[in-house]
């Protein structure tokens, strides 16, 4: 199998990579990555150059992306503008990425006739009350953000290349993810990273919104499972019963890393701020077998925060430019 993951150098892509090198050695992947702010090549480093290809490019470059599809057996693609607060202050370059470069993989796909996965997420479905079931495959799309308005244009898109010109595609659209290489801007590596700085951690609005967490590597897992088994043409979606206030999430992080729980500030809210997501994934458990490892969220938070604190190098070079836009933001 030689796959093509884009995207590969961000957070969940770059688990991905590192996941099916471990789970699947006689697999070849080449990462298609244009490495903006949010990618970076160390997540990638000590992979077998035998067995890893990186390619530095965009996905709305149509030649570039051709060339890489035309020499895969499948692709995975992850690569997307990812962040709600940057896409309500500037929501062009997710029109760009996300719904254009999908257009320009799509097209790829099409013309080589390969077996395509898209990488969605949970909030094309819009948010929650509190009583309300969990999403299912069959919830009604209703985006909030420029962020996940442009990711369901691209879920809209994979429908229609999949139906009209019979594209080999599958989508997943899974919660909130955490674990290591996540970028500092995202709550959980920037409010475990402004504890190591001396910077209070920051609760939006009165921090009573609720995700659905999922570690990466359990992200990954459930992708691997829709590309080797998964109906063509069907969506799945990815969770694993993670839902948690951002409240308990931040007072969670204090207490682990040995600080007063209330010791965080409230701040602005983000606008249109989603209240709640939570996936019901039967689907992908009893169709395929799926289920998730990292079923203690204190656990697998406890590791990550282990993470950032031996991983230093990796974030301090992001730190206070992120903070610095924040600050603009009053965030
Ligand atoms: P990320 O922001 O950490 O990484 C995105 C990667 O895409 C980066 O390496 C970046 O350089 C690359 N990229 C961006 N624009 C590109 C372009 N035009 N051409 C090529 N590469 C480009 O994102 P993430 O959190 O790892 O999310 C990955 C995917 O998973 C996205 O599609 C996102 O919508 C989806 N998703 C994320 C979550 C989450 O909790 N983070 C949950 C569900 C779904
Ligand atoms: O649900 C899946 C989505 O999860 C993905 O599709 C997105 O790419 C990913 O960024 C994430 O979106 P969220 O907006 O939920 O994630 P974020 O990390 O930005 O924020 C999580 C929650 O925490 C949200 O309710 C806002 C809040 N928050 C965020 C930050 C950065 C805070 O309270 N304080 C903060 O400092």
């Amino acid at each position: 199998m030689k796959l093509l993951v884009t995207g590969g150098a961000g957070f969940i892509g770059s688990n991905f990579v590192h996941y099916i090198l471990r789970e699947r050695p006689d697999w070849h992947v080449t990462v298609f990555d244009l490495l903006t702010y949010a990618g970076n090549q160390k997540n990638l480093e000590g992979l077998d150059t035998r067995r890893f290809t990186f390619i530095k490019g965009d996905v709305c470059d149509e030649a570039a992306i051709d060339s890489a599809v035309a020499n895969c057996d499948a692709a995975v693609h992850f690569a997307a503008e990812t962040h709600v607060d940057n896409s309500v202050h500037n929501p062009r370059p997710f029109i760009d990425a996300n719904i254009l470069g999908t257009y320009q993989v799509l097209e790829a796909v099409r013309k080589y006739n390969k077996r395509l996965h898209h990488i969605s997420t949970d909030e094309v479905y819009g948010d929650l009350e509190p009583q309300d079931p969990k999403f299912t495959e069959d919830s009604s799309y209703n985006p909030s953000s420029p962020y996940s308005a442009t990711k369901a244009g691209s879920d809209h898109l994979v429908s229609a290349w999949s139906r009209s010109f019979g594209v080999q595609a599958t989508v997943s659209n899974c919660s909130n993810n955490y674990g290591p290489y996540q970028h500092v801007e995202k709550f959980v590596p920037r409010n475990i990273t402004n504890v190591l700085s001396g910077i209070k951690p920051k609760l939006y609005g009165e921090g009573q919104n609720i995700r659905d967490w999922i570690h990466a590597e359990d992200h990954s897992s459930g992708v691997l499972a829709i590309l080797e088994k998964g109906k063509i043409g069907d969506t799945y979606l990815i969770g694993a019963n993670g839902e948690k206030t951002n409240k308990d999430v931040i007072e969670l992080i204090l207490e682990l890393m040995g600080k007063p729980k209330d010791s965080y500030e409230y701040v602005n809210d983000r606008p249109g701020h989603d209240l709640r997501y939570a996936i019901d994934s039967s689907k992908l458990r009893s169709e395929l077998g799926w289920q998730p490892r990292f079923t203690g969220f204190r656990e697998g938070l406890a590791a990550t925060i282990d993470w950032y604190k031996q991983n230093e190098a990796w974030w301090t070079p992001q730190k206070e430019a992120t903070e610095a836009k924040y600050k603009e933001l009053g965030r």
